[in-house]
């Protein structure tokens, strides 16, 4: 068995299967190193089976990191509609479902299974399942100690992604690698997860859990400030759906999150003007808007009766309910953590490497690619785009 490679790619994922196929294409020996069983379990479980493997709008603007610049490079060279082609190529039928979200039509194995005749159309070499026990470098050669056996290479391209999911194989080597390398990292946070509350605060909101609607969240401050307009759902730990994932990217422990439950109605003053019309109650007024169990909650919590006429609540009381409505605040105590969350947070930090290459600045061959990298993508395809860019950065430059 061949022991020794141009290439050494740790991880078997979205990334680390981009970068060997890059760069085995451009005539590189390259070996792809996985301790699971099974190729790209992330995309396989991704988008509900049908992977969102990309975003048409992906940009910038669309990811979280110390360094919002670091990611142009990458995704500037290697866009959406790159590997919209290439998907296009492989006549896998596609759709948009939502706000720019590419999906597949049949199921997320066709875009593991076009990745994998791209490595193969490279001559990729496969050791899996396999284990890496540590990583050494002596001169201008890397040693990788596997249950494989030693295996020599070049470069080395840790793909390994972040620490979301370890029921499926996620695992902090990349962090290792780079600390042992005398890499800096930022500091790690689950993201796109449910968020969470005190058990004794979320009890009157029990009777909710299943309740979907689209709303406006914010949080944050002028520095770091998150806001989306999506759908939200009532759990029974606390609240999830895309609004939710979304901003929990955002959310700082201790911060309020700012709900809008009728971002198209000023609730206050519909109310108010409601009240020339003698028949109008309360509980009629919120039945057309919300869903019912919800309005009577947050009638019921403002201690109004629902059955109340409009005519006969004083103003007052009807602003504090549109308030509770247009600008509801609540405290999260937390999140659901790595085990729900669909990305991390932080990681290698992006002053460490070459945004051209990848490349880590200090050690010449060593290459960080995909989420383990400091660069956080929005819900909705972006993340994949990244993986998918900054992989091939550094399978072009090796
Ligand atoms: P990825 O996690 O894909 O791959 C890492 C690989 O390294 C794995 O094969 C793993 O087994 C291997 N590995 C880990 N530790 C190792 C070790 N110590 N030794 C050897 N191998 C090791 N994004 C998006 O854009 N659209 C979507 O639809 C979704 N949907 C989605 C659903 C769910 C449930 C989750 C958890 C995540 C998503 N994501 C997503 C996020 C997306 O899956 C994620 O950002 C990418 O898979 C990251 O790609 P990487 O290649 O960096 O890591």
């Amino acid at each position: 068995m061949q022991k020794q490679f141009d290439v050494a790619v740790i991880g078997a994922g979205a990334a680390g299967m981009m970068c060997a196929a890059v760069a085995g294409q451009r005539g590189k020996t390259v070996v792809v190193i996985d301790h699971a069983a099974k190729l790209a379990e992330k995309i396989r479980i991704s988008g509900g089976g049908r992977c969102n493997f990309t975003n048409v709008n992906a940009g910038p603007q669309n990811f979280l990191s110390q360094n919002p610049h670091f990611c142009k490079s990458a995704l500037s060279r290697y866009t959406p509609q790159d590997f919209v082609s290439l998907v296009k190529r492989y006549r896998i039928g596609y759709h948009e479902k939502h706000k720019g979200q590419l999906f597949c039509d049949d199921s997320s194995e066709q875009i593991i299974a076009m990745l994998k005749a791209e490595c193969d159309l490279g001559n990729v070499s496969w050791r899996m399942p396999c284990s890496v026990a540590g990583i050494g470098k002596s001169g201008e050669l890397f040693r990788i100690d596997s249950s494989a056996g030693e295996i020599l290479a070049s470069n080395v391209v840790i793909a390994t992604g972040g620490l979301s999911i370890p029921k499926i194989g996620a695992t902090d080597f990349a962090y290792r690698i780079a600390r042992q390398f005398g890499l800096r990292m930022v500091e790690t946070q689950p993201g796109l997860v449910p968020l969470t509350f005190d058990s004794a605060a979320w009890q009157p909101f029990l009777p909710l859990a299943g309740i979907a609607l689209p709303v406006e969240v914010v949080t944050g401050d002028k520095k770091s400030r998150g806001e989306f307009r999506e759908d939200l759902l009532f759990t029974h730990r606390g609240l999830s759906g895309p609004a939710i994932l979304q901003i929990s990217s955002f959310w700082k422990s201790g911060a309020p999150l700012l709900l809008n439950l009728l971002p198209e109605v000023d609730v206050a003053e519909v109310l108010i003007e409601g009240k020339t019309s003698i028949k109008k109650n309360l509980g009629n007024v919120f039945a057309q808007w919300l869903p019912t169990r919800l309005a009577q909650g947050i009638i019921e919590a403002t201690k109004l009766d629902p059955a109340g006429r409009l005519a006969d609540i004083p103003d007052r009381l009807l602003r504090d309910l549109g308030q509770a409505v247009n600008r509801w605040t609540i405290q999260p105590s937390g999140s659901e953590g790595y085990r729900k969350a669909e990305v991390t947070l932080g990681g290698i930090d992006t002053r460490e490497l070459s945004q051209q290459s990848m490349m880590s600045n200090q050690v010449a061959g060593l290459y960080f690619v995909g989420e383990a990298v400091d660069v956080t993508g929005w819900l909705g395809g972006y993340n994949f785009q990244w993986a998918w860019a900054s992989a091939s950065a550094a399978g072009l430059a090796i």
